[in-house]
């Protein structure tokens, strides 16, 4: 064998080890020696010693996709000046809970501490929240919750039309990579947004509708219980429905 054919045989040999290796679900090799067996590295190490894999099963890289993904909107949301909220916002209230959530919980907008934070439902809402999702068994990292829009509207005034809009692809793409298999709309406003209806929630609530081929089950907020008791119990039916929806489904 010449030169040259002896380092196409050595070309061709890498390239059917790295095509394996990628095959098996490896997607990066660490390139230079690490201590093998012979306890010897650098230039004189063993070749079968050079060519280390990173075990990153396939599952994990698809997962880590998820949150490469997410955390790409998270940027552009971070650095969003479309409407003037960007004027007025402390910090953005991009979402927080588990990408390969099965529920995707909406509200309206952060209220004064989701800005302080930088989170959704952090306040009294919030804490009403995670125990209306313990009602049906979840903690708020098995689901995921954002707002309609991610910048509080200064007072606390409703969204306005054009925020929504400016703001909609983002909850677009956050759907797109988490792909829930049902979403709860948390309230009038964010039922009316989603939904683009001006029917109340008291029509909407406990019904499942379609937002962009996704069942969707609109209830009470929980700003509006904790001024409203006696609509709990209402809620509770609503959160039995999408417990048992999610049972079905899985
Ligand atoms: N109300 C909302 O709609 N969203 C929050 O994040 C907090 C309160």
């Amino acid at each position: 064998m010449n030169d040259i054919s002896e380092l196409r045989e050595i070309v061709r040999l890498t390239r059917q080890y790295l095509e394996r290796l990628v095959g098996d679900g490896f997607s990066h090799v660490l390139l230079g020696a690490t201590p093998g067996e012979s306890g010897k590295s650098g230039p004189h190490a063993e070749p079968s010693e050079v060519i280390q894999p990173i075990t990153v099963k396939p599952q994990l890289r698809k997962e880590n996709g998820m949150e490469r993904a997410m955390e790409e909107i998270r940027n552009r949301v971070d650095g969003c000046r479309k409407c003037g909220l960007a004027k007025t916002r402390k910090k953005t209230v991009f979402g927080s809970g588990s990408p390969r959530a099965s529920v995707l919980f909406i509200g309206e907008a952060p209220g004064a501490e989701e800005d302080r934070q930088g989170l959704p439902f952090v306040g009294r809402a919030g804490q009403l929240l995670t125990k209306m999702l313990a009602f049906i068994g979840l903690k708020r990292e098995d689901v995921y919750i954002t707002n309609v829009l991610k910048c509080r509207p200064p007072g606390n005034r409703d969204p306005q039309p054009d925020e929504v809009a400016c703001c909609e692809p983002y909850l677009l793409a956050q759907l797109d990579i988490i792909k829930p298999r049902l979403i709860c709309a948390l309230g009038r406003h964010a039922a009316q947004t989603l939904l683009k209806t001006e029917e109340g929630i008291n029509r909407l609530r406990g019904r499942f509708h379609d937002y962009h081929g996704i069942k969707i089950l609109p209830t009470y907020h929980p700003a509006y219980l904790l001024y409203s008791p006696g609509d709990k119990d209402k809620a509770k039916d609503d959160l039995s429905k999408l417990r048992a929806y999610l049972d079905e489904s899985s």
